[in-house]
């Protein structure tokens, strides 16, 4: 096993939580590695909160391998997950190895896919040719369109035994990481006790292995964040400031200062 994901493995049996934040570029990836993250995610959330976009549909595996470029350049010690994005590996294993190959040379150590039991044995073809799958259930983002809006789920008992039968077939498959979002804390921790793979929570509770958020919900650079988010900073606010500074100084002659000839 890659010597940084037995750690992960070692740390879900100690209990030791570990933390990741969504990374789009070098900066962000320079930031979050020299603040001690344990892992940086490029997700194909970026089609949201980098291009502006309503949901995630559109983002290409050439633009995930171009931003996956700029972030390993940033990552450091962090482990680098990728998101395969929507269109780029549901159609069979072979096209999900061959995506997630993309990925992998452009600087991924791990593979993110969203799906259930059904997405299984293209974690198990991966994952026995050499990649590092991470499994995603609970609300998969890419699959909006067929709910009709970011719904939770796992809220009925039904739900949340289908949740915990796909997180135990991805994890046999041979995923060594899933992320459960938007699921219910009681049923995210049964499941983090109860499966090999490292989870991976976001809106899933206290309880799972490591948690992840969106670095412009962190930094305060999106105008609304979900209310399991953390907002530690109003970047947004900051940035603006600054611009209406510059712009300012620009009017009234404070910037460029004059030189002495
Ligand atoms: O794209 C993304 O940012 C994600 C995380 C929210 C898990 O998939
Ligand atoms: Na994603």
């Amino acid at each position: 096993m890659h010597k940084k994901i037995s750690r992960w493995v070692k740390d879900k049996q100690q209990g030791i939580k570990r933390a990741l934040v969504t990374a789009y570029d070098y900066p962000m990836a320079r930031f979050a590695a020299a603040a001690g993250m344990h892992g940086v995610l490029v997700g194909d959330s970026l089609g949201m909160v980098v291009c502006g976009d309503q949901d995630t549909l559109n983002v290409t595996l050439e633009q995930m391998c171009y931003h996956t470029r700029m972030v390993r350049r940033g990552a450091g010690e962090c482990l680098v997950f990728a998101d395969l994005p929507f269109g780029s590996y549901e159609k069979s294993p072979e096209q999900a190895w061959e995506s997630a190959g993309e990925l992998l040379r452009a600087g991924a150590d791990v593979i993110k896919l969203e799906g259930g039991a059904e997405m299984a044995a293209t974690v198990a073809f991966c994952a026995e040719r050499g990649i590092n799958i991470c499994a995603h259930i609970g609300l998969t983002p890419q699959r909006v369109r067929q709910w009709g809006s970011f719904q939770r789920q796992g809220s009925t008992d039904a739900e949340a035994q289908r949740l915990h039968h796909e997180a135990a077939a991805l994890s046999a498959a041979g995923a060594r990481f899933v992320v459960m979002e938007a699921v219910p804390d009681q049923v995210a921790a049964k499941i983090s006790r109860e499966i090999d793979a490292v989870t991976i929570g976001i809106g899933a509770g206290p309880d799972t292995d490591a948690q992840v958020l969106v670095a412009h919900d962190v930094l305060g650079l999106e105008a609304e964040s979900p209310p399991f988010a953390r907002r530690y900073l109003e970047a947004g606010n900051l940035q603006q400031q600054a611009f209406a500074q510059y712009v300012q100084d620009v009017a009234s002659g404070n910037f460029p200062p004059r030189r002495p000839h």
